[in-house]
């Protein structure tokens, strides 16, 4: 008897998930996930960026045990990268949040619960078993992040990422020509879009659109409109968040020194560089370069996260070498789960697990927790000594 191809069996690279998941999802909500803020190019240099650090071949060095678990904020996981947080994942398949959370119950490791995720900050900590991190951003009604505030205290969260790189929405052309808006809107065109697509379909309009869960269960009965301005938000935001929430607080989206040095001072616990994956400033420099000036500003100590064109294991590695402590990986996921759902995000893991491994022995090192700026073959890079 033949056996099955199921896609996942096809995915042999992030790539092979990339091209599964745009045929699979309606035109619309793969752009959703995979573009970027006007000319894309910044998310292209985000990885370009990343491939232009190269590593030095270590030989002889018994590298037979190697051990790829990390602590962050005092938290052992098994591995040196999470998920980043994202909005809307049930999208690219019914029940993504909840992939993502079984899957930070098998590998040890944080997943971070959007604030417009469609699983409730409630369920998903539940469901990953106290290992989800809860992302707000700040909008014009603070009453709601308050509230929000108290019910992940209340459900027992740690950690807080407060994303601050989103005061204005950069314009993102193909959501534009494809009608994408939240509250969604469907028309002939994405009628047409979602017949053309029909594994999709079936299996999400049984399931139900996705609702922003966490909008969905507030007393307050606040609505989730993507294009809400955040406009407001400024320092004194920062501090009442700080001063409201007694956890670990993360500030996410940094990419300037005297930014960060300012948080830092404010009492935040941790800083994310990252550049949004470029769905923002399309003009900013990538995030891998930002890394090791504000790794500089800050000292060796402060906890630094990093995200924006992770693509591989071989990236994660490039990520601690120049100065991150834990690392975030956000699209990889989607393909993975866009591609074939749990099965696809399984392979992806494995692939990204497996390269993470071979890595780390290949440039002679037995310990993710060795990583340095010394396994950089570049000298300028090198000289850096994080
Ligand atoms: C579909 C999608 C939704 C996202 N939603 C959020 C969000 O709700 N909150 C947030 O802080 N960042 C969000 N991000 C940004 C990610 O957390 C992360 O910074 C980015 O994806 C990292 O870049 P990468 O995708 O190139 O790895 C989103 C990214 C994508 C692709």
């Amino acid at each position: 008897m033949s056996e099955k191809i199921t896609p996942s069996k096809k995915i042999h690279s992030l790539e092979d998930a990339r091209k599964l998941a745009k045929k699979r999802l309606p035109k619309m909500f793969f752009d959703f996930v995979d573009g970027a803020s006007g000319d894309e190019k910044l998310c292209e240099l985000n990885s370009t960026a990343l491939d232009q650090i190269r590593l030095e071949p270590k030989v002889l060095r018994n590298v037979e045990k190697r051990n790829l678990s990390k602590e962050f904020f005092k938290i052992k996981y098994d591995l040196p990268f999470g998920f980043a947080p994202m909005g809307m994942c049930n999208l690219t398949w019914p029940g993504a949040d909840t992939m993502l959370a079984k899957e930070s119950v098998i590998n040890n490791i944080p997943t971070c619960v959007s604030m417009a995720s469609s699983t409730s900050l409630e369920k998903m900590f539940d469901l990953s078993e106290g290992n989800s991190w809860l992302q707000l951003y700040i909008f014009q009604d603070e009453d709601f992040v308050m509230e929000l505030l108290e019910r992940a205290e209340k459900t027992g969260y740690q950690v807080l990422i407060l994303t601050v790189d989103v005061p204005i929405q950069f314009r993102r052309a193909k959501d534009d020509k494809n009608g994408f808006t939240v509250p969604f809107k469907i028309g002939p065109k994405q009628f047409y879009d979602f017949a053309t697509h029909p594994n999709w379909s079936i299996s999400t309009l049984l399931y139900g659109i996705p609702k922003p869960m966490n909008y969905e269960t507030s007393k307050k009965g606040n609505k989730f409109v993507r294009s809400e301005s955040r406009g407001s938000t400024d320092w004194d935001t920062l501090k009442r968040i700080r001063s409201a929430w007694k956890g670990k607080l993360i500030v996410k989206g940094v990419m300037s020194q005297e930014d960060a040095i300012k948080i830092k001072e404010l009492g935040a616990d941790g800083i994310q560089v990252s550049n949004h994956g470029g769905r923002q400033l399309e003009s900013a420099t990538s995030a891998i370069n930002a890394l090791p000036l504000i790794r500089k500003a800050l000292g060796k100590e402060f906890p630094l996260l990093f995200d924006s064109g992770i693509r591989s294991g071989g990236d994660i590695v490039r990520a601690l070498a120049f100065g991150a402590d834990y690392v975030m990986i956000g699209r990889p996921l989607m393909y993975a789960i866009g591609a074939d759902g749990a099965k696809g995000l399984r392979k992806i893991l494995n692939i990204i697990k497996g390269e993470l491994s071979t890595t780390l022995g290949l440039v002679g090192l037995t310990d993710i927790n060795e990583i340095t700026s010394d396994i950089i073959a570049q000298k300028f890079f090198k000289d850096m000594k994080y």
